[in-house]
Parts: structure tokens; C-alpha cells; sequence
């Protein structure tokens, strides 16, 4: 078996839960690590092998990789468009970028280089999302669609989340992934309205904080279905949690991201399905395959399709920012 050398780069949170999967992964190696902070690189090579860099320039000049996982912030995307010029399949954790142009950028050095990407909106890789698909489908029309992503406040000082211009907002951060399920599940939005604001931790945690707390999203999709998704940041640990539901015409489909579970309330019978499916090793597995057959047919998040996602979260902000409802297509 063709072994498949990795490198991440952005050694934080996210970094670890891909490390700690694709050491379960046959013929993978993690070869090496990159972080702006060196120390951070130098720990993860000290636990999953490899060598450690703080520059990703030194990075490709001295090794040779077969893919990148690129797990910085949202704010720091961009120099990993040097990989992806030597030709190095590239798996990006959401959002993809900040900002539009940024991630055209990037796309555009995607598609010159013709190589293998993927993004990790690991919901889609749940069965329970298939299945909530099927369902979707056979009882459409949809009416509604409703999504909430809604969490305690667990930020420390200073960290990038906190800020508008560094993590891009809960929005585009954070509930991007109830978007990006709802554009699975639904299909395209064609246009959004957007109230998004900072009502308690800005007060009463960090004066200095700029990313909202609280967002309500409505949304019209090109279906025609109407549809809401709320999120928040200042809950408390008691009241946290994701869902989708989707009120179609025999059936309403709900599935809970986090939590894994599918419910379909239909009229005489309410049916629940647990997922024992581990998300991120199931992405993971998918692109590692992807890059030793050349085959891409089962990543079911590619750069290019993540952009949308990402176009209407930048909408909802627009949107909040001029009070106006901004139209996509
Ligand atoms: N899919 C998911 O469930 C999920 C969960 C958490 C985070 N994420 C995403 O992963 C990304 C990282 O989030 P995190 O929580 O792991 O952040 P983190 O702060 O824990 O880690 C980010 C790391 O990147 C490093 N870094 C910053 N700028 C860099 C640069 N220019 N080059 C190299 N390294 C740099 C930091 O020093 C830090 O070690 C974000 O885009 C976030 O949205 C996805």
C-alpha cells in the first residue's frame, strides 16, 4: 500500500483531532508539523512523530509530502497556497476563509493545480446526513427549515474567536456548519436577512470583544423553503446544542449535528437513529483514500462547493451590517 505522507499545519485544537484519527489510518504517516508558535509544532511532533517547523516555506523545501490539513484560524489562510503549487492535495478545516476573495484565491490555485481537496464540514460524513437526505427528498416539498447552534461562553482572553477580523463572527465561524448541513439537505439559498449582535459579552465579559453573541439568519432557498437559523454563543452549559429541522410535507426531519441523532416525526410514528459514525475519522479516511486512487467521488465537501457556505455567511453579515436582505442569485 502506497504510504501517504501528511503534514499539518496550525497545531491547535482541531489539528489534534486529526492527528488522533489519522494515526488510525493505514499507511498514513504524519510526517510533519508547522505553527506560527514553533513550541506548538515541536509538541505535536514530540507526540505523533515527524519533524516541526515554523515556516511552511522550510516545510516544503525539506520534505516530501503527499497532503496538507490545514487547521489555522480563519484569519491566517492563504500561505498554503505553496503547497498546493507543488502540487500537494490539501484539506482545509472550515470556513475556508475569511473573505471571498481569499478563498477564490485559493480556489483558483485549486483548480490550476488540479489537486485533490476537501473540506471539513465532518457532518456531512454522518450516515444519519444521508438518511436525512433521502428523507428530505422523498417527502419534499420542504416548507421550513430550522437550525439553532448554540453554545456556553468558554472563550479565554484574547483569543482569535473573539474577534470579527481574526475568526469572521459565530456566523461565519462557528454555525457554518448548520448553514453548510441546510445547504446539504435543502439545497441553494437564494437570498438572506440577517439581525447579528453583541448583547451580552461585549457588556459584561470582554469590552473589546467585536464577533456578535446572538445572530438570528433568515433565509429563502432556491426550493422556495423559508428558513431560520439562530445561534449564540452566551448560553450556559446547561442549554447548549445544534439541530436541523425541516418541516417537509409527510415528515419533519430533524437532525441534531452534535448529538448524532436523526429524528423523523411522521404522523402516527416518531422514528430516532443514533450515528455511531466518528465524522472526522470518516472525512479523514475518504481523503486519504481520495489521494491514493485519484478517485474524489466520495468527499462530499469540496473547496469549491464550501465557498457557497461561506457566501451566505458573508451575506448575513452584509446583511446585518446595511439592515438590507442581500440576494445571492
Ligand atoms: N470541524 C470542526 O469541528 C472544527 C472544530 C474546531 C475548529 N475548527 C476550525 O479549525 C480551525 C482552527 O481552529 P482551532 O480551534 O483548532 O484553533 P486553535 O487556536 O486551537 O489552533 C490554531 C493553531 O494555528 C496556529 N496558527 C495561527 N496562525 C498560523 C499561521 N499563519 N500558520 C501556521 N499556524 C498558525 C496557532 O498558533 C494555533 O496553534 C478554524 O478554522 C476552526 O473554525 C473546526
Amino acid at each position: 500500500m502506497k504510504e501517504i505522507n501528511v503534514a499539518i499545519i496550525g497545531c491547535g485544537g482541531i489539528a489534534t483531532v486529526h492527528a488522533e484519527r489519522l494515526i488510525k489510518i493505514e499507511g498514513v504517516r504524519l510526517k510533519a508539523f508547522m505553527d506560527v508558535e514553533e513550541k506548538r509544532a515541536k509538541s505535536f511532533s514530540e507526540k505523533f512523530g515527524g519533524q516541526y517547523y515554523s515556516s511552511i516555506d522550510s516545510l516544503i523545501k525539506n520534505e516530501s509530502i503527499d497532503a496538507i490539513y490545514v487547521a489555522t484560524p480563519p484569519f491566517a489562510r492563504g500561505e498554503e497556497v505553496k503547497a498546493i503549487e507543488k502540487g500537494i492535495a490539501v484539506f482545509f478545516e472550515k470556513p475556508v476563509a475569511l473573505t471571498l476573495s481569499r478563498a477564490e484565491e485559493i480556489l483558483d490555485s485549486i483548480k490550476r493545480h488540479s489537486v485533490i481537496n476537501s473540506v471539513g464540514y465532518m457532518w456531512r460524513y454522518l450516515d444519519i446526513s444521508s438518511i436525512a437526505k433521502e428523507e428530505v427528498l422523498k417527502n419534499s416539498p420542504t416548507a421550513m427549515v430550522l437550525g439553532q447552534y448554540i453554545d456556553p461562553f468558554w472563550f479565554p482572553p484574547n483569543h482569535w474567536w473573539l474577534y470579527k477580523d481574526k475568526g469572521g463572527g459565530q456566523v461565519l465561524e462557528q454555525a457554518t456548519h448548520v448553514f453548510d448541513l441546510a445547504r446539504y439537505l435543502e439545497g441553494e439559498v437564494s437570498h438572506v436577512y440577517a439581525e447579528i449582535d453583541n448583547l451580552i459579552a461585549g457588556k459584561f465579559i470582554y469590552p473589546d470583544m467585536t464577533a456578535e453573541d446572538s445572530s438570528i439568519v433568515s433565509l429563502r432557498f432556491r426550493s422556495g423553503a423559508i428558513g431560520v437559523i439562530v445561534s449564540s454563543c452566551v448560553s450556559q452549559n446547561t442549554f447548549t446544542g445544534t439541530f436541523l429541522r425541516l418541516i417537509t410535507r409527510n415528515a419533519v426531519v430533524e437532525h441534531s449535528g452534535h448529538s448524532k441523532i436523526l429524528r423523523i416525526y411522521e404522523k402516527n410514528r416518531v422514528q430516532e437513529i443514533r450515528s455511531s459514525v466518528d465524522p472526522y475519522l470518516e472525512e479523514d479516511k475518504v481523503f486519504i483514500e481520495a489521494i491514493r486512487t485519484g478517485d474524489t467521488s466520495k468527499i462530499k465537501s469540496s473547496f469549491e462547493d464550501s465557498i457557497k457556505t461561506l457566501k451566505i455567511t458573508l451575506a448575513a453579515n452584509e446583511s446585518a451590517k446595511t439592515g438590507k436582505p442581500v440576494s445571492l442569485y
